[in-house]
C-alpha cells in the first residue's frame, strides 16, 4: 500500500481524488488533501473518510505533518514548481499533471530538482492510454504498413465563450492553446511516431474575435527524427469541423498506406488499392487514470522509469516551448539545443 498527498483537488485533482483513487483504496492510501479550497477539501475529505486534521491549504505544511510515499500534484502549471520543491524536500516521488510546468525554465529546474532528488517523477499524458489510441499507435508499428513518412494531427474546440475551458485561467493565461492543449497533441505525435521532434516552425495567434488573452490558434510544422515530419492544426476558436478532447483528429501516413482517427474514436487503416481496414481496439482496458497509477506504482516498486517520466517528457513540453519561441521570433527552433541551452543555464 502507498501512501498519498493530493496537491490541488479541484477540477483535475478532483478527478483523482473522488473518482480514480477512490477505486484503488485497496494499492493507494488518500492520507492528506491539499487545496486553498474549501469546498474541494470537503468532497474529498468525503471521499476518503479523512478528519480535519489532514486537510491542508499548503503543500509543505501537509508534507511536514503527513507521512507519505507520494504527491500527485493537479494544481494550475505556475504552482507546480512550488510543489515539487516542497515534495522533494520531503523525499516524496510525484505523479503530476501535464505539463510540467508553464516556462521552459521552471520545467528544467523542477526535471533538476527531482534528479537531485533522486525521487521518481511522472507527468500525466492520460491520451496515451485511450483504447483507440493504444490501437491507433499498434497499428502504425505492427500494421504492416512500412515505414512512416509523416503525422498529421488536429485539436479544434470552441472554446470562445467565456469560461466554456473549465476554469478561466485558460482565457487569460499567455499561450493557452500550446501550454494547456497541444501538449498533449505534442506528446501524442511522439507517442504514435516513437519518434521525437527535431525542428519546428509555425505561427500561434489570437483571432481579433476570441476571448483570448494569449494565443488560442496555432500552425506548426516539425521535422521529426528518423526522416519523418508532423503537421499540427491547434484551434481553442473553431465555429466550423470540431476535433475537441478525446475526439482529435490524427493520421500516419506510411510507406504502404495511412492510419487514421477522427472524432468517431473508429481507428481505421487506408491502403489505396485495398479495403478500408477497421483496426480491432483493447477490450476493456483499465480506464486512463487507473492505467497512470498502475503504471507509477510499478515505477515505485521496480525503479525502471515509465513511459511519461520527468527526463522523457521535457522532451515533449520542450516541442511546446519550442513553438512559443516560433510564435514570439518567426523562426524554427531546433528542440534539442533549446532544451541543452536552458539545462546548462538554469540551475535550481
Ligand atoms: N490531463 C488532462 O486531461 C488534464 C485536464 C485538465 C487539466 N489538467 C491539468 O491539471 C492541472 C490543474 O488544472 P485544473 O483544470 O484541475 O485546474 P483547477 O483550477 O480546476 O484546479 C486546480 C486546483 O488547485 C488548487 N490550488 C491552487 N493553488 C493551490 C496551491 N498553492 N496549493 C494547493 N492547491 C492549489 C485550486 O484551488 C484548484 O482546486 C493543470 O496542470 C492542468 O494542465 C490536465
Amino acid at each position: 500500500m502507498r501512501r498519498c498527498i493530493v496537491v490541488g483537488c479541484g477540477g483535475r485533482g478532483g478527478y483523482w481524488t473522488n473518482n480514480v483513487l477512490a477505486q484503488m483504496t485497496d494499492r493507494v492510501e488518500v492520507v492528506a488533501l491539499v487545496d486553498v479550497q474549501q469546498e474541494a477539501l470537503a468532497k474529498g475529505a468525503e471521499t476518503h473518510g479523512l478528519p480535519e486534521s489532514a486537510l491542508f491549504g499548503d503543500a509543505g505544511a501537509a508534507m511536514d505533518a503527513v507521512e507519505a510515499d507520494f504527491a500527485l500534484i493537479s494544481t494550475p502549471p505556475w504552482i507546480h514548481e512550488d510543489n515539487v520543491r516542497s515534495a522533494c524536500e520531503h523525499g516524496l516521488s510525484i505523479l503530476m499533471e501535464k505539463p510540467v510546468a508553464d516556462t521552459l525554465d521552471a520545467s528544467v529546474r523542477i526535471k533538476k530538482m527531482v534528479e537531485q532528488a533522486n525521487r521518481p517523477c511522472v507527468i500525466v499524458q492520460n491520451y496515451r492510454y485511450s483504447p483507440f489510441m493504444l490501437a491507433f499507435r499498434e497499428a502504425v508499428r505492427t500494421g504492416g504498413l512500412g515505414r512512416l513518412n509523416y503525422v498529421i494531427a488536429r485539436f479544434a474546440a470552441d472554446y470562445n465563450p467565456p469560461k466554456s475551458w473549465g476554469k478561466r485561467f485558460r482565457h487569460e493565461m499567455e499561450h493557452a492553446l500550446l501550454i494547456e492543449g497541444s501538449v498533449h497533441h505534442f506528446d501524442m505525435i511522439r507517442n504514435i511516431s516513437g519518434r521525437d521532434c527535431e525542428d519546428i516552425f509555425g505561427y500561434g495567434w489570437i483571432p481579433a474575435w476570441a476571448d483570448f488573452k494569449g494565443n488560442s490558434n496555432g500552425l506548426y510544422v516539425m521535422k521529426l527524427s528518423g526522416d519523418a515530419f508532423a503537421s499540427y492544426e491547434g484551434s481553442c476558436t473553431t465555429e466550423g469541423y470540431e476535433n475537441p478532447w478525446h475526439k482529435e483528429y490524427y493520421r500516419a501516413e506510411c510507406e504502404f498506406g495511412a492510419v487514421v482517427v477522427d472524432t468517431d474514436n473508429i481507428v481505421k487503416i487506408l491502403r489505396v488499392d485495398g479495403e478500408e481496414e477497421i483496426v480491432r481496439q483493447p477490450v476493456n482496458p483499465p480506464e486512463q487514470g487507473q492505467a497512470i497509477v498502475l503504471e507509477f506504482l510499478q515505477y515505485l516498486a521496480t525503479g525502471v522509469p515509465t513511459q511519461t517520466a520527468i527526463a522523457d517528457n521535457m522532451k515533449s513540453v520542450g516541442m511546446v516551448f519550442a513553438a512559443i519561441e516560433c510564435d514570439r521570433t518567426g523562426r524554427p527552433v531546433n528542440v534539442n539545443e533549446m532544451l541543452a541551452e536552458a539545462e546548462t543555464r538554469v540551475s535550481v
